[in-house]
């Protein structure tokens, strides 16, 4: 699990989003932490203590001055336990005192006391989050290393849209497993192919798909943050370049597969995120074709399986390929999986056009020799993430058996 052994304290302070801790307890016991609860006494205003105790499993502290608090666990040795101190939600007057260095009340006494890292999920009214004051103790907390995850954009529970809201506990937990993933992959090289490919007919037309590219370019952004060398081999789309990424823009899928077939001659992951026409005609025409008869004849031949070549190299890299089914998922990919020599496999059923295919959000259905994850439905730069820790675990352990 990915927080095994990992003691987390979670400070709770007083805004309306504390309503959702026990979940965040929840999800962050379920990747293995130990978790233990301080909450602030306004906290205490908008969720129970004993609700937090039954999903830790440990009772809650509140405050600096009891004896029997402090006899069974001080706050200097809670403060010495914890490997992480994650805040939320976070309250503008909250930021205000660890931007101070006040010490108050136990959750503040902590931020000084603690040597481990301060995470923050800032939760307040956007007015309160655009305040100047507000502003500036974000910089000064930031200057000093703490991290803070969101806020994110939405409704507000005081009617108001905007900047503020606590981002999801699903979000805050992944987030945490990606610091503790942070940089694992130094010194490892990623290539990743997006988008689609073009395959030309004539010299003004082509053939091509909406794949937009966006879940390689932030499958290629995640790897960069885990601290790999990423060398992203793209189709065209209406995407940036991400900055300090190597990326090769292609347009057919033979000029893809030459730009891999370099690029992963030393390399450690290949993930094929491309959706690679199958086909090319088999003579493009110098000149455009023109309209004659009422029928017009182009003969196709097949384009070689980029991911598959990789996967059958002598010395292959740890190999993930997508699936895009509309029916059969789990049986297709397995298909796939076994007849491409893959080490995973990331299906998403098409079938659904909310999701998938040149929209904001994925869903994905994960299957690897032996076992198998699903990634519900987010937007495709937390699903990257999510995915990348997931890719890494298994190669990080493909290469330790
Ligand atoms: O067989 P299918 O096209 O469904 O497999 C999809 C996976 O194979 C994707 O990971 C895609 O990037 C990769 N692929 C490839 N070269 C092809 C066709 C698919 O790399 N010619």
């Amino acid at each position: 699990m990915q927080l095994e052994n990992t003691n987390i304290i979670l400070g709770i302070t007083g805004g309306i989003a504390a309503y959702k801790t026990p979940d965040l307890v929840r999800k962050l016991v379920a990747a293995g932490a130990s978790v233990r609860v301080v909450m602030t006494a306004s906290a205490k205003e908008f969720v129970s203590p004993l609700a937090l105790q039954a999903v830790s499993g440990h009772p809650v502290s509140d405050d600096l001055l009891d004896k029997d608090a402090e006899a069974a666990m001080g706050h200097i040795e809670l403060a010495r336990w914890a490997d992480k101190l994650l805040i939320a939600p976070t309250t503008a007057n909250f930021m205000a005192k660890v931007a101070y260095g006040l010490a108050d009340d136990l959750l503040s006494t902590l931020c000084l006391a603690t040597s481990a890292p301060i995470i923050m999920a800032p939760a307040m009214n956007q007015q309160m989050w655009k305040a100047k004051a507000t502003q500036h103790n974000l910089s000064v907390l930031l200057e000093r290393n703490i991290r803070c995850l969101g806020p994110a954009q939405g409704e507000q529970a005081c009617g108001d849209v905007g900047m503020g809201r606590m981002l999801e506990p699903q979000e805050i937990a992944d987030l945490l497993v990606q610091a503790t993933c942070e940089k694992m992959l130094v010194g490892k090289r990623i290539t990743i192919t997006a988008g689609p490919t073009r395959e030309e007919i004539d010299p003004v037309r082509y053939l091509s798909n909406h794949s937009s590219g966006k879940m390689g370019y932030a499958l290629a952004i995640a790897a960069q943050e885990l601290g790999a060398m990423v060398t992203l081999v793209s189709g065209p789309v209406n995407l940036p370049a991400p900055a300090k990424i190597k990326t090769i823009t292609v347009g057919s899928a033979q000029q893809m597969h030459d730009a891999v077939m370099q690029s992963t001659q030393n390399c450690d992951i290949f993930i094929g995120c491309a959706a690679v026409a199958d086909y090319r005609v088999q003579h493009k025409t110098l000149q455009k074709i023109k309209k004659s008869d009422s029928e017009l004849t182009l003969t196709f031949v097949k384009n070689p399986d980029i991911l598959s070549d990789v996967a059958h190299l002598a010395n292959p890299p740890f190999t993930l390929g997508f699936a895009a089914e509309t029916q059969n998922l789990k049986e297709y990919a397995l298909g796939k999986l076994q007849r491409k020599k893959l080490n995973m496999i990331a299906a998403n059923d098409v079938s659904d056009n909310t999701i998938g295919f040149n929209s904001e959000q994925n869903a994905l259905s994960v299957f690897w020799n032996n076992g198998e994850t699903k990634l519900e439905t987010a937007d495709k730069q937390l699903l990257a993430r999510q995915l990348m820790q997931l890719v890494t675990q298994r190669f990080l352990k493909d290469t330790n058996d």
